[in-house]
């Protein structure tokens, strides 16, 4: 017998809905299969640092620090999702139909040609906006893999395999560049580029030994800004200095020779154009390779910097603190794992068993 199925949503009170999963047989027969509790997920994922000096759109690192986005299907109007954001850091964050997470959610549903269901947002930032730490790209994963969890639950055939969220991805991300979404969705260190729409994006051995020490300086860069600070030409000689760079860059961390880090890491397309927005840059840069970094650099379009050791990682960020504060730079700061799963789906059993742990962000915040 034929059949066809579907889901007829219906509200409980204090705002919880069931769903009754249903079939209509041939003879347009309805019947009841099973009664659906709400479903509701939780998404993590990680901070990333793009660039990494000379890699300009193209390579992206994952760090273990998250934003947290659970999910509940409920409320009453497809178009006007309730969003919650916890988190001071969150504070100035839409909670409209224009948020980020959610325009990423409906994205991917529109994708599919299927209705984008009513739903309650609840987002705990733990990542500094407009700092240089892929805040946004979060937002995106997160929106596309919740979305991708709810199309799968709905039917396995719906959803698409992690790496095709890369596309859609990189198309809602401001200023289209992959380096930080892809990170976000994959984990690790990331080299990544767009050829004719179609994003590659390929997953390198990062070392467990480095760890990354962060300097975010209280004010925030726009990173569409800056973008369009860069000039639209590069000389040879700029682009043959970028280049030998990531080549080096990628190298030394493939082979451990990590006293290169610091030379590999230095940059000619977008640093010495940013630094306008950003003048005590180098001196922070100077003191955290001073203090025993391999290498440092602008994290992504900044504010923050990210100095890469495997050593000395407290007295390297006093050292970039010090040196800021000395310059009139206020800021904060965090030494950081390498994150290498990169965007997951939590159950919210485990949720809620380990809720205390996903509250606090790993990390040393000093
Ligand atoms: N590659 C991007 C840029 C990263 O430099 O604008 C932004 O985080």
């Amino acid at each position: 017998m034929e059949l066809i199925h579907f889901r007829l949503p219906i509200d409980v009170g204090r705002g919880k809905h069931y769903s009754l999963k249903m079939s209509l047989s041939a003879e347009r027969q309805v019947i009841p299969v099973v009664l659906v509790p709400p479903t509701s997920l939780t998404i993590l994922t990680p901070a990333t640092s793009a660039n990494l000096g000379p890699g300009y759109d193209s390579l992206g690192l994952a760090l273990q620090l998250y934003n947290r986005f659970d999910v509940e299907i409920g409320g009453h109007d497809p178009a006007l999702p309730l969003i919650e954001v916890q988190g001071e850091l969150g504070a100035d964050l839409s909670t409209g139909p224009d948020n980020l997470f959610f325009r990423a959610f409906r994205l991917l549903f529109e994708q599919r040609e299927l209705p984008v269901p009513a739903v309650k947002i609840r987002m705990t930032i733990a990542i500094p906006p407009g700092c240089g730490l892929g805040s946004s790209a979060t937002a995106v994963v997160g929106g596309l893999m919740a979305a991708n969890e709810l199309l799968r639950i709905q039917n396995p055939a719906l959803a698409y395999p992690k790496e095709d969220l890369l596309a859609p991805a990189v198309a809602a991300e401001a200023g289209n560049h992959p380096d930080n979404v892809a990170p976000a969705l994959l984990g690790g260190l990331v080299a990544t580029m767009v050829v004719d729409g179609k994003i590659e994006a390929i997953k390198a051995r990062f070392p467990e030994v480095l760890k990354a020490v962060i300097f975010t300086p209280s004010f925030p860069m726009d990173t569409v800004a800056g973008r369009k600070l860069l000039p639209a030409e590069y000389s040879k000689a700029d682009v043959t200095f970028n280049t030998g760079r990531v080549a080096l860059l990628l190298t030394a961390l493939q082979t451990g020779r990590y006293e290169v880090i610091g030379e590999a890491m230095r940059d000619r397309l977008h640093q010495p154009y940013r630094q306008a927005l950003f003048p005590d840059m180098p001196a922070i840069i100077e003191a955290a390779l001073a203090a025993g970094a391999h290498g440092a650099s602008l994290s992504g379009g900044g504010s923050s910097l990210i100095a890469l050791a495997s050593t000395n990682f407290h007295p390297i960020l006093q050292a970039m603190r010090e040196t800021a504060r000395s310059l009139g730079v206020d800021g904060r700061g965090m030494i950081l794992n390498i994150d290498q799963q990169g965007a997951r789906i939590v159950s919210p059993h485990k949720r809620s068993r380990k809720q205390g742990s996903y509250r606090r962000a790993p990390g040393t915040l000093v």
